[in-house]
């Protein structure tokens, strides 16, 4: 399974992914990571790992459609059966799904439907929740509302500071995605 990634920022995901899955007895190949952010550690992490990156940002397009579009080019080219959004901050063009329908997957740190959108896990936590969790599902075109896929729980301890909770949600992040994603290419 050719997989892209496209990530905005750290890439903490995508080193999980890197670094659970780019042994090829699990038949994942990351044929690609794409950025809209030049700075971002997503790109160094990709280089290190010998992954071809491309930088398609928004300031060299006229406007997001045409940008999504450069990106989906390059996605075709690579032949890519999987495109994985770990940290894309961009919402993508309906012309960019169509174009990889079905083959579009994000990882969000809530138990979608519950807080959608930024700031997840620190609006869950002053909410009060008892708990929160990870979600990896399928990208439709709206804000985090496609079918989920997995879900994985992560009770909130009483008193716990959002630096502790965040830690363990990422943590629970980078199991969960790489397991969806090696899921997904035993079923191809
Ligand atoms: C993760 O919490 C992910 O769920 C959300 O953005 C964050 C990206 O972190 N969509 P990283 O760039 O993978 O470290």
């Amino acid at each position: 399974m050719r997989v892209a990634v496209l990530a905005s920022g750290n890439g903490s995901n995508l080193q999980a992914l890197i670094d659970k899955l780019s042994a090829d007895q699990h038949g994942v190949e990351f044929v690609r990571v794409v950025s809209d952010q030049p700075g971002a550690r997503a790109l160094e992490r990709a280089s290190a790992a010998g992954i071809p990156t491309a930088v398609i940002t928004l300031a060299d397009h006229p406007d997001r459609a045409a940008r999504d579009a450069a990106i989906a080019a390059v996605l075709k080219q690579d032949e890519v059966d999987l495109v994985v959004l770990a940290g894309y901050m961009a919402i993508l063009s309906p012309e960019f799904i169509a174009a990889f329908a079905g083959q579009i997957i994000n990882v969000h740190p809530s138990l979608l439907p519950a807080y959608p959108g930024l700031r997840s896990i620190e609006r869950a936590l002053k909410a009060g929740e008892a708990e929160t969790g990870v979600t990896v599902h399928h990208v439709d075109e709206g804000v985090d509302t496609g079918a989920v896929i997995a879900q994985e729980v992560v009770p909130i301890d009483p008193g716990e500071s959002l630096d502790e909770l965040t830690e363990r949600v990422h943590a629970v992040e980078h199991q969960l995605l790489p397991t969806v994603v090696r899921n997904l290419s035993n079923l191809g």
